[in-house]
């Protein structure tokens, strides 16, 4: 019997590829940068199967390119704001991520740089290599204090819980909001309160929300204005929750005292972006699942929810289960 044919975007960890081709006739694409827009078009077309990173627009177009036989698209990220999930639903496909194997991962980033931030680690370390280090001062390079301090996380999922987790070993005061926060998590003491609140008490304000039409731009020119001119913003979920002219201005008129990112709208950030001219602004390139034992845990899992949608099995971890349930809408009558 023939095997399944899959492409995959770019190339994914041992752990996962080996399971892939082992299963599948794999075609992956080999270029330093993902696929173009008409590359993935083409790549995708008579494919049973998808393994797609974060980086790759999955609409309705490609799902129509790839045809009929598409059993399954698997996204190798827990955030699936690149998938048209509405699109696959319609037409059957079930979508697969990765949640879980990076939230201790994400969670240390967050850590690093909320101190970093705080701490002005980068800008210290920009000082020592410029040479303009002249002596130790009582005054120079003054950060905030953890101890006592207030966070608060924008999203209390998987994340968002493991970062609070962490801030209870610094002594910190924990706030969240949430619109649907998961049940309260015994030992875990965390205080539920509006988004004005959030910003108005805390230190430092990490964000841990999906990217959905709610939360694109929540942290907009409004919601710094509400900050307190010695908080810390700090941002791993995606870029497109943050407003990034109004945070430039909020940093450069120090509304707030400093931000770091690890995403941003886009990504990569262009080197003449307004942002990257600030001291007070600390920017990495969406590296916070990065470590070796995350990476191979999603590239596996990513593996996983694309054999089995080809096997025509229920995926793992499947981000639109209706299609277990639901008739099939005809794409054609979506608006
Ligand atoms: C994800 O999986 O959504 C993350 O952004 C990858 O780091």
């Amino acid at each position: 019997m023939s095997k399944p044919r899959v492409f995959i975007t770019r190339l994914i960890l041992d752990s996962g590829l080996q399971l892939v081709q082992d299963f599948c006739e794999t075609e992956i694409w080999s270029g330093e940068l993902p696929p173009n827009r008409d590359e993935l078009l083409r790549s995708i077309t008579g494919m049973d199967g998808l393994l797609c990173l974060l980086t790759d627009r999955i609409d309705a177009e490609v799902m129509e390119a790839a045809g009929s036989g598409i059993k399954v698209i698997s996204n190798c990220a827990v955030g699936v704001d690149n998938v048209d999930v509405p699109a696959a639903t319609a037409r059957g496909i079930p979508v697969g991520n990765t949640p879980g194997v990076l939230t201790d991962a994400t969670a240390d980033m967050t850590f690093a740089l909320l101190l970093a931030a705080a701490r002005r680690v980068v800008e210290g370390e920009r000082h020592v290599r410029s040479g303009s280090w002249k002596t130790w001062s009582m005054d120079s390079l003054l950060g905030a204090d953890f101890t006592g301090a207030t966070l608060g996380l924008v999203g209390f999922g998987r994340i968002g819980r493991a970062v609070a987790r962490r801030a209870t070993g610094f002594g910190m005061r924990i706030i969240y909001y949430d619109p649907n926060p998961a049940a309260p998590e015994p030992g875990l003491e965390a205080a539920q309160v509006e988004f004005d609140t959030l910003l108005s008490e805390s230190d430092f304000v990490s964000l841990h929300t999906p990217l959905t039409n709610e939360t694109r731009g929540l942290m907009n020119a409004s919601a710094f204005a509400k900050m307190k001119p010695t908080s810390v913003l700090v941002n791993t979920s995606r870029g497109l929750v943050v407003d990034q002219s109004a945070l430039y201005e909020a940093l450069k008129s120090h509304c707030i005292f400093a931000a770091a990112l690890d995403v941003t709208t886009p990504e990569p950030l262009p080197t003449d972006s307004p942002l990257l001219t600030l001291e007070n602004c600390i920017i990495v390139p969406h590296i916070a699942s990065a470590s070796w034992q995350t990476r191979q845990k999603m590239s596996r899992m990513a593996a996983e929810n694309l054999i089995a949608g080809l096997k025509g099995e229920r995926l793992p971890n499947c981000v639109n289960p209706e299609v277990y349930v639901l008739p099939l809408i005809n794409p054609k009558n979506m608006k």
